[in-house]
């Protein structure tokens, strides 16, 4: 079969590694993809007019699934679901793992996501939607006089990340609203906010497939659970990233914890999305906040997590392709998810002024002999293979989170060691990387 992976990250290259490795995939085509999609084994890299969520981009992709036969579809990023490429394949009569653009609003819309969340019971933190900036500055401003707690502003729409704001005072909650909603510094992602309150806790991911159509029963199948490290330093400190390495399986987060997800989160989820007629067949992520055993929704990802899939994929001990069968064909319930034993450490590399602004254009040099005797896996993130023939041949920086490593071992702390021998066998100018993924705090 031939395989379409769209997007152009680290997620999709984990994603076509993993696709890879069936004996039913011929042909793998990742678009746009990276440098390190362009050389995997069975993948090669398609170039499109337009972004993969304009109109001209998602027609392109269509047109080429249909002409070149592609058995399926994964989507790695949300802004071509929001923008409703599930809608436009099915149409075509094409099959791609997604959910459709009403379904995709879980993450589109942070407040229909915590109007769904509270309209079903799903255990979040307790919040208020403004669509009035002058209501949601007096909101906060009651807030500040109640109680020192932090405030948590999170615009509406997607916003790249930079939609979350935790306020610890009235003056950084007001400026963050004006910016928001007056000035729209996110464009119209920030014209609504919802206004929540401030969770402790240790935040874990757990990614799941769904096989849900309108009118039947639906399945949500959870993944190990998986947990990012947002910050951009050791120990937690730092602005906020896209992510600086991800662990798979999480050693805290207990069977009680996963029992709790099940009861109050899970369950509640997809009896919501079962009566609002949702269809979605596809990958859905919960981002939680845990404490002790109790789990609560800080938010719904209608997609794989980045980097979360790159430490998950090497633990994948089943046929990605067979999986995404069973989502299609609504036979979810009787697919059993294999894991392997052990742990999987996955650092990530980036340039050093990110999340700042930062500089492109570096030469990557990697040591293949040291990096293979670690067993490692590598997935480009944000680097290319340079076209100019002047240029020394290899892959040349593109982006700010650079590339990661995926270290499997049969203990954490192993793979911690593995990971970062790994990356001691790549260089590039400006180079940085946290060394305490899977080791610092869990919150961090
Ligand atoms: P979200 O996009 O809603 O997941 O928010 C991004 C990040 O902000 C999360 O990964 C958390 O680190 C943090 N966050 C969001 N909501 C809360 C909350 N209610 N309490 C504490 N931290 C939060
Ligand atoms: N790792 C967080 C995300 O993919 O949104």
């Amino acid at each position: 079969m031939k395989l379409l992976v769209i997007g152009s990250g680290g997620r999709e290259h984990a994603l076509a590694w993993k696709l890879a490795q069936s004996a039913r995939v011929k042909r793998i085509y990742v678009a746009p993809g990276n440098g390190g999609t362009g050389s995997e084994s069975k993948c090669e890299n398609l170039r499109i007019p337009g972004t993969i969520e304009s109109v001209q981009g998602q027609e392109a992709l269509c047109a080429f699934a249909r002409q070149q036969g592609i058995a399926l579809t994964l989507v790695g990023p949300e802004a071509p679901l929001t923008a409703g490429i599930v809608d436009r394949f099915r149409a075509a009569g094409l099959a791609i793992i997604g959910p459709d653009k009403n379904a995709a609003r879980l993450e589109g819309s942070k407040v229909f996501s915590k109007a769904f969340m509270e309209k079903y019971g799903v255990r979040t933190a307790q919040s208020r939607s403004f669509s009035d900036y002058t209501q949601a500055l007096d909101y906060a401003a009651e807030h500040f006089q109640k109680t020192a707690r932090p405030l948590v502003i999170k615009a509406d729409g997607l916003a790249g990340g930079k939609g979350v704001i935790i306020a610890t005072h009235y003056a950084e909650a007001a400026l963050s609203l004006a910016s928001f909603m007056q000035e729209a510094s996110l464009g119209a992602a920030g014209k609504a906010v919802v206004l929540e309150a401030f969770l402790e806790g240790h935040e874990v991911s757990v990614l799941a497939a769904v096989s849900l159509v309108p009118g039947k029963p639906g399945t949500i199948l959870p993944f190990i659970a998986a947990r990012d490290h947002k910050r951009r330093f050791e120990g937690g400190q730092g602005p906020n990233t896209g992510g600086m390495g991800a662990i798979a399986p999480v050693p805290d987060f207990s069977q009680a914890a996963a029992e709790n997800f099940r009861r109050c989160i899970l369950e509640p989820s997809l009896r919501g999305m079962e009566q609002e007629g949702m269809d979605y067949r596809g990958f859905l992520f919960f981002g939680l906040m845990v404490r002790d055993t109790l789990c609560s929704l800080l938010e719904y990802n209608v997609r794989l997590g980045d980097p979360e899939t790159q430490a998950l994929v090497p633990l994948m001990d089943f046929d990605l392709t067979r999986l995404c069968d069973a989502i299609l064909t609504g036979r979810l319930r009787d697919f059993s998810l294999c894991w392997k034993t052990g742990a999987v450490c996955a650092p990530l590399a980036v340039a050093g002024a990110y999340p700042g602004a930062y500089q492109t254009g570096y030469p990557i040099r990697l040591d293949k002999e040291r990096f293979s005797q670690t067993g490692a896996l590598l997935f480009i993130a944000g680097a290319e293979k340079k076209e100019d023939p002047e240029a020394e041949p290899g892959l040349y920086t593109t982006g700010g989170r650079v590339l990661g490593v995926s270290a499997w071992a049969s203990d954490p702390e192993e793979a911690w060691e593995r990971a970062y021998r790994a990356m001691g066998a790549i260089s590039f100018e400006g180079m940085a990387f946290r060394t305490d993924i899977g080791r610092g705090p869990a919150h961090s």
